[in-house]
């Protein structure tokens, strides 16, 4: 089941759009930068040519944005180091709000109340940790806290139209709805449990090594109400690092529609497209967060985590009772923690900007050892088997940005923010919005290699299945298999090079 927007059809849709078009579908240049800029942009994003040193500004990889604190668990929660006096106290109130504890309601603790009814967590925190990745359960005693599977059935005629045009992303189970939730409020049933369990594999690599993966089996166990729907379809994600996301943010649209490719023009095997989504007041955009690039922005991103992860309302999102679907009325039937006097949802909407305005800027770590002989050469194995082909080096931010502190930035984020085919091995086999059951969005690495200095279960790719960055390596397939293979028959000192350097950023 697939719903593949053509462009066709999307240039349709487009036409039909109530705001303005995605800048740069059809003006495909950037209308912040004057000629000059134009120039200097393009030539300190040209790829990199010598690798007997590091580049010019290469160490500071968000530019001055980037943190060059101490490297230690914390160093992904602090603030962009550019931000001024008035964005660092925004930064402050928007983290207390970030690691906050909700609770159900009615409770005493009256501002921090309406949590759930279902929910998946009690804190942003709790499966951002430390403002770093998650992780799958452990075994099958753990919960899932810092992961989530979402859910979905196959779409009728009517939301396929939908899901088209972007207004809708997938259609729900008709019990369980779009997300499941593994907790809820006292008095009422879980939506279920998640087990993965695992069967391992060997790689045999070049030079004699071997590598191990272990590929997920995931299921639900313990469904709190009834049979899922037949035509189920699950995806399991865990949660993303939180860093440098403003400055993605800051990217223009035309630097990421430029490398669009989606029918291989250029024949290199490797197409890409931006997954194009609604905004929460029907415009159309880029989709540049989530696994597969749903979300147009971190304020909407934050505002369906409110909701979805922990059954809270915002004005974006106004439904105090979460998740629940109509099948589910027991759950709609329960207390909420929105009061009158603090406006009419459970997170009002200065709260929400703040949570989003932190969530822009935690800061991306300086690089480490970026001039090392090691990195040096990882980094020209990096850029010789193909990795940059999706994992884009270099952008300068729009010097139009919202915040001055996004502006006109030389970053590193290394992603193109497209979907690509990544094969059967990572499919999930669930088509979101118009991305579809093979396709991902291409991560950022910067900070990659702080993974486990920031929380050591700490996991790599969508479901977090691979437990080191060269295991998520040898999972890449589909337009990245020839990437994959020449990292397989690299002799071992180059490879162990190619994961020195993605430690370094
Ligand atoms: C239950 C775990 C969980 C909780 C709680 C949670 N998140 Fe997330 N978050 C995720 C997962 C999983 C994703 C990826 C979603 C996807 O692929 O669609 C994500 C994605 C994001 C992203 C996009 C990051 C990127 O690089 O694409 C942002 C921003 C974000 N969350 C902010 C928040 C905020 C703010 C809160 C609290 C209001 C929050 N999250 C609560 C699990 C969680
Ligand atoms: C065709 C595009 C493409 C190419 C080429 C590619 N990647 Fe990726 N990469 C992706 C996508 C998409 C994902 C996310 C897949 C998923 O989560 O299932 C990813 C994930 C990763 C991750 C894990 C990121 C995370 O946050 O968990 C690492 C590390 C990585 N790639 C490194 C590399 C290296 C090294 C190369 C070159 C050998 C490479 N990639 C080539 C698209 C690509």
């Amino acid at each position: 089941m697939r719903a593949r927007v053509s462009i066709a059809a999307f240039l349709v849709v487009l036409a039909a759009a109530p705001g303005p078009a995605i800048a740069g579908d059809g003006v495909l240049s950037r209308d912040d930068l004057s000629g000059e800029d134009r120039e200097r942009v393009a030539e300190v994003t040209a790829p990199a040519a010598v690798f007997d040193k590091a580049e010019r500004f290469e160490r500071r990889q968000a530019g001055a944005a980037t943190s060059t604190k101490r490297v230690n668990a914390n160093a992904f929660s602090h603030p962009s180091e550019n931000l001024d006096f008035e964005g660092r106290q925004k930064f402050l109130l928007g983290n207390g709000l970030f690691r906050k504890d909700w609770v159900s309601s009615p409770s005493s603790t009256l501002a921090s109340d309406g949590l759930g009814p279902l929910f998946n967590a009690r804190s942003c925190q709790a499966c951002h940790i430390k403002d770093g990745r998650g992780h799958p359960p452990a075994g099958h005693d753990d919960n899932a806290v810092s992961m989530l599977v979402r859910l979905s059935i196959p779409p009728t005629e009517e939301e396929e139209a939908r899901i088209a045009e972007g207004f809708l992303a997938a259609a729900p189970d008709p019990v369980y709805g779009n997300q499941l939730q593994d907790m809820a409020v006292a008095g009422l049933p879980a939506e279920g449990r998640v087990r993965i369990d695992y069967e391992e594999m060997k790689i045999a690599l070049a030079g004699g090594e071997t590598a191990t993966l272990r590929k997920p089996v995931l299921a639900i166990t313990d469904p709190g109400y009834g049979p899922f729907h037949t035509g189920l379809m699950l995806s399991a994600r865990i949660a993303p690092p939180m860093i440098g996301l403003g400055l993605l943010n800051a990217i223009h649209d035309a630097d990421i529609l430029a490398r669009e490719d989606p029918d291989d023009a250029d024949g290199d095997g490797i197409s890409g497209r931006a997954n194009r989504v609604r905004d929460h007041e029907g415009r159309l955009k880029i989709g540049r967060f989530g696994w597969k690039a749903i979300q147009p922005s971190v304020k909407e991103q934050s505002a369906h985590a409110f909701l979805g992860d922990m059954g809270l309302s915002t004005p974006l999102l106004p439904q105090h009772f979460g998740e629940c679907t109509e099948a589910q009325d027991a759950c709609r039937a329960m207390p909420h923690g929105a009061q009158a006097h603090l406006g009419a949802e459970e997170v009002p909407g200065d709260l929400l900007d703040l949570v989003a305005f932190y969530s822009e800027n935690l800061a991306v770590p300086a690089r480490r050892k970026e001039g090392g002989p090691e990195v040096l050469a990882g980094k020209q194995a990096f850029y010789a088997a193909g990795c940059v082909s999706c994992h884009t080096p270099k952008y300068v931010t729009r010097r139009d940005a919202t915040e001055p502190a996004h502006r006109f930035q030389l970053i590193w984020p290394y992603t193109d923010l497209l979907l690509h085919d990544m094969g059967d091995g990572l499919a999930d086999d669930r088509p979101e919005a118009g991305a579809d059951g093979r396709e991902w969005r291409t991560p950022p690495l910067w900070g990659i290699g702080l993974s486990k200095t920031i929380h050591g279960e700490a996991a790599f790719l969508h479901d977090g299945r691979a437990r080191t960055l060269l295991e998520a390596v040898l999972w890449h397939g589909g337009e990245a298999q020839g990437a994959r293979d020449r990292v397989v028959e690299m002799d071992p000192p180059e490879r162990a090079a190619l994961i020195r350097f993605l430690e370094s950023l």
